[in-house]
């Protein structure tokens, strides 16, 4: 695992979209998996710049890891009435750039048979010869994409129950912000499992805040267990990257004293 201090969001950002855009440049139709949240939105504006620069989507293929159950892209509403994660990646980053819509995918949160859809997810991964970097954030209470403390470390695309502290974090840092009340939040999600994420011949995972320290050293240090997803991460057997910026890094141990900051 390559664990890459920077000083800040900003240049936790810039490096992060410099390891992506390497990747697009080297490989013009890699298949990469998009992360919604707070974390990324500084790594895709970072993107939008390169493609306005030149950089090319448009064989690129996206797999978002997860989606809210119940929720889909809703144009006629603005943006902060519209929380599905459809609309995010198309608002954070897909109507700025020329990647084709044919190839996107994100779970459908309107499926009428998520069994099926999410079978039919994990398919359509396999037939595109699978995820070459999946780009990763972290939960407050450890999660990678939704799978909340407890999921299997095999698991595979499937609908999750949102822990109380997820819906409490995103509560604060996107549904109060629009008006809504607590109990107006999907409860469930569907999400690519640890076992999906894990297949990926790549993960990049992204974190930043003094707030994300404790579970960044958990996930990366502590035991590999099912109560912090992420830790999920020691049993990449692929390139397993991690960008932090100092606060998050700063209760690493013997990661923190390997790591030049720049
Ligand atoms: P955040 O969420 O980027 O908004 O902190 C991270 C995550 O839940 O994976």
């Amino acid at each position: 695992m390559d664990i890459i201090v920077k000083k800040d969001y900003e240049q936790m950002s810039k490096c992060a979209a410099e390891y992506i855009a390497t990747l697009i440049n080297k490989k013009p139709n890699c298949v990469i998996g998009f992360a919604t949240g707070r974390t990324p939105i500084g790594t895709y504006r970072e993107l939008i710049r390169m493609h306005n620069e030149g950089l090319d989507f448009s064989n690129v293929i996206a797999f978002n890891l997860d989606e809210y159950y119940g929720l889909g892209m809703d144009l006629s509403k603005p943006y902060a009435l519209d929380q599905s994660y459809q609309r995010f990646m198309y608002e954070e980053l897909f109507k700025y750039i020329n990647i084709k819509d044919e190839n996107i995918h994100i779970p459908d949160g309107l499926t009428s048979n998520p069994d099926e859809f999410c079978m039919a997810y994990e398919e359509t991964i396999k037939e595109v010869g699978g995820i070459d970097l999946q780009i990763l954030g972290i939960g407050g209470d450890g999660h990678w994409a939704f799978n909340e403390p407890g999921a299997s470390l095999d698991s595979r695309t499937r609908v999750e129950k949102l822990s109380k502290e997820t819906l409490d974090d995103n509560y604060e840092a996107f549904y109060k912000k629009a008006g809504f009340s607590r109990d107006e939040m999907p409860h469930y999600a569907i999400t690519m499992g640890i076992g999906t994420i894990l297949d990926s011949r790549s993960v990049l995972m992204l974190a930043n805040g003094s707030k994300k320290a404790k579970i960044v050293a958990d996930a990366l240090e502590g035991p590999v267990t099912n109560q912090v997803t992420a830790s999920a991460i020691q049993l990449h057997k692929g390139k397993a990257t991690v960008i932090l910026d100092e606060d998050a890094a700063s209760m690493l141990g013997r990661y923190k004293q390997s790591t030049s900051v720049s």
